[in-house]
C-alpha cells in the first residue's frame, strides 16, 4: 500500500509520525506523495486544545469523500486524540469511515492492524494503556533507519506526572517512563552515522528524565553522555519544567559547548495564586530566581515561555500580575494560548470560566505588552556575527536561505551556492524583525 500520514500536535507527535512511517515502510509499504495516489492514511492527532481537535476532526470528516470514491481505502487514526476518553464512540458513531483507532500505547500496532482490517474489513479500535516496552522499542529500533536529514528528534521519556491542572496530557500519554541511556545514545550515534547534526530530546517534563531508573542518572547526566558523539553539532532538548530545572543542570549544560543555550521555561502565569491553581510547584519568586541563575551562567541565553490566558477565576488584577512579570522576564518569545477546557482535567470544573471574548481582549494586550520584547532583544544582535545552522532554501523567497542560531533564531540571509542543510555559516546580524533576524555570510 500507499501511505499517507498527517499530523497535528506536537514534537512528540511529529516524531511518533517518522517512527510509524519507519515501521510502515519496513512492512513492505510506500510512501505515497499526497492524498490522491494513498491507500492509507494515518491520522497523527493532538487534543491539547480543543481547536486541535476540531482541525483533526475537520480533516477527518473530510476523508469521508476521500474514503467513498475508493472503497478499499483505508484510515487510521492515532495519537492523543485517540486516546481521550469518549472519542474512540464518538468516531464509531460519527465517523463511520474511519478503520482503525488506536491509541498512543499502541502505535507500533498499526502495520499488524492494517493487514487484519484489509482482511476483515471490521473496525479495530485499541486505545488500551500499556506500559510492556516492547511495543514502543520496536518502533525506535527503526527510527535511525529512517532517513532523517540534518537534524532528528529522539524520545528521552514518555508521558508525564506532572497534572497541571488545565492539561490533558498525563490523561492521553500515561505515566511517566524514561528510555535507558544506551538506548538514546545508540540512537543518537546511529542518526549522527546517517549524517544528523542537530538532535532534539523529547519529554513532556525533560528535568524528570531517569527518576525511575538507577541512582545518580538524571538529565544532566544524560546530556553529557550525549555530547560525547562524534559528529553530533547541536543538542536541543523540549521541554523543561521551571520546577524541576536545577542549578545543577544549568552548570553542568555550561561545561557542555553542544547543548545549545536556548531555554525554554513555560511559566503559564504570572499570578502567584493561579500558578497555584493551576498545580505548577513554584511561585513567581523561585522563577525569577531560575531566570537570574541561568543569565548570570549564560549572558546571551535565549529565553522563551508559554504563557495561558483566561485560566478559570483569572480576574483583571490576577491578568495584570502576568502582564508586569512578563515585562519583567524580558523572554525573546513567548508562546500564548487562550485557555481550553479540556473535560476530564481538575480546571475544567472549576468556577468563574472567563468569556472567550474577555480571554481574546487579554491574549492580544499580553502580544502587545511581548512583541516589542522580542524585537528589543532582536535589534540588540544586529551587528553580531552568530553561527547559523543552514536548514534551507527559505520558504518566502526562493533567492534567500533560512537557518536558526544556537539561541534557536531564525536568520533569513542570501542565497549560498555551496551550502548544505546541516552546514554552519557565520552570519553577521543586520537587520532585526519580531520573529526573524536578517544576516549576511562573513
Ligand atoms: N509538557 C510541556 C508542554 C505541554 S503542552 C510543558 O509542560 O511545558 C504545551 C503548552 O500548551 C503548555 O505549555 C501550555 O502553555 C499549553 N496548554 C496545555 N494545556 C492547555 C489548555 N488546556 N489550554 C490552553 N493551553 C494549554
Ligand atoms: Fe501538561 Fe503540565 Fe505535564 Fe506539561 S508538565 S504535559 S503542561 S501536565
Ligand atoms: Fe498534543 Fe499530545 Fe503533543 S495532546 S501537544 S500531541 S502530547
Amino acid at each position: 500500500m500507499r501511505f499517507y500520514i498527517q499530523t497535528f500536535g506536537c514534537q512528540m507527535n511529529e516524531n511518533d509520525s517518522r517512527l510509524i512511517a519507519g515501521l510502515l515502510r519496513s512492512a513492505g509499504h510506500q510512501p505515497a506523495e499526497g492524498l490522491a495516489d494513498a491507500d492509507l492514511v494515518v491520522v497523527n492527532t493532538c487534543c491539547v486544545r480543543e481547536n486541535a481537535e476540531n482541525r483533526a476532526l475537520g480533516f477527518l470528516g473530510s476523508l469521508k469523500h476521500w474514503k467513498e470514491e475508493l472503497p478499499g481505502r483505508i484510515i487510521a487514526v492515532m495519537g492523543c486524540m485517540a486516546q481521550k476518553s469518549g472519542t474512540a464512540e464518538l468516531l464509531q458513531k460519527s465517523y463511520r469511515h474511519i478503520g482503525i483507532v488506536i491509541g498512543t500505547f499502541a502505535g507500533a500496532k498499526l502495520p499488524r492492524y492494517v493487514e487484519e482490517y484489509a482482511a476483515s474489513g471490521e473496525r479495530i479500535i485499541d486505545t488500551e494503556e500499556r506500559y510492556g516496552e516492547e511495543e514502543l522499542k520496536r518502533c525506535e529500533v527503526l527510527a535511525p533507519t529512517i532517513e532523517s536529514g540534518y537534524r532528528a528528534q529522539v524520545n528521552i521519556n514518555y508521558g508525564c506526572n506532572n497534572f497541571c491542572s488545565y492539561c490533558i496530557v498525563p490523561y492521553v500519554r500515561g505515566r511517566e517512563r524514561s528510555r535507558s541511556v544506551s538506548e538514546i545514545v545508540d540512537e543518537v550515534n546511529a542518526l549522527t552515522a546517517n549524517g544528523v547534526r542537530e538532535i532534539q530530546l523529547l519529554g513532556q517534563n525533560v528535568n524528570s528524565y531517569g527518576r525511575e531508573l538507577e541512582n545518580g542518572i538524571d538529565f544532566a547526566y544524560l546530556l553529557q553522555q550525549v555530547s560525547k558523539v562524534e559528529g553530533l553539532e547541536r543538542i536541543r532538548y523540549m521541554t523543561s519544567h521551571p520546577r524541576d530545572f536545577d542549578q545543577r543542570l544549568a552548570e553542568t549544560i555550561a561545561r557542555l559547548p553542544k547543548v545549545c543555550r536556548h531555554f525554554h521555561l513555560p511559566l503559564q502565569s504570572g499570578c502567584d495564586r493561579l500558578l497555584t491553581q493551576m498545580n505548577r510547584g513554584y511561585q513567581t519568586a523561585q522563577y525569577r530566581l531560575l531566570l537570574q541563575q541561568i543569565r548570570r551562567l549564560f549572558p546571551q541565553a535565549t529565553i522563551t515561555t508559554d504563557l495561558i490566558v483566561g485560566f478559570p477565576g483569572e480576574t483583571e488584577k490576577d491578568f495584570q500580575e502576568t502582564l508586569d512579570f512578563v515585562c519583567e522576564c524580558r523572554f525573546d518569545a513567548a508562546y500564548t494560548f487562550l485557555y481550553s477546557r479540556r473535560p476530564g482535567t481538575p480546571a475544567a470544573d472549576m468556577p468563574e470560566q472567563v468569556s472567550d471574548a474577555v480571554k481574546k481582549e487579554r491574549l492580544q494586550r499580553l502580544m502587545a505588552i511581548q512583541d516589542p520584547i522580542s524585537l528589543a532583544l532582536n535589534e540588540q544582535l544586529v551587528g553580531r556575527t552568530l553561527s547559523v545552522m543552514v536548514e534551507g532554501i527559505s520558504k518566502q523567497n526562493n533567492s534567500m536561505m533560512s537557518g536558526r542560531t544556537d539561541g534557536n533564531k531564525i536568520v533569513i540571509f542570501p542565497l549560498q551556492k555551496s551550502a548544505r542543510p546541516g552546514d554552519l555559516l557565520d552570519i553577521e546580524i543586520r537587520t532585526a524583525h519580531t520573529w526573524n533576524l536578517y544576516g549576511e555570510p562573513v
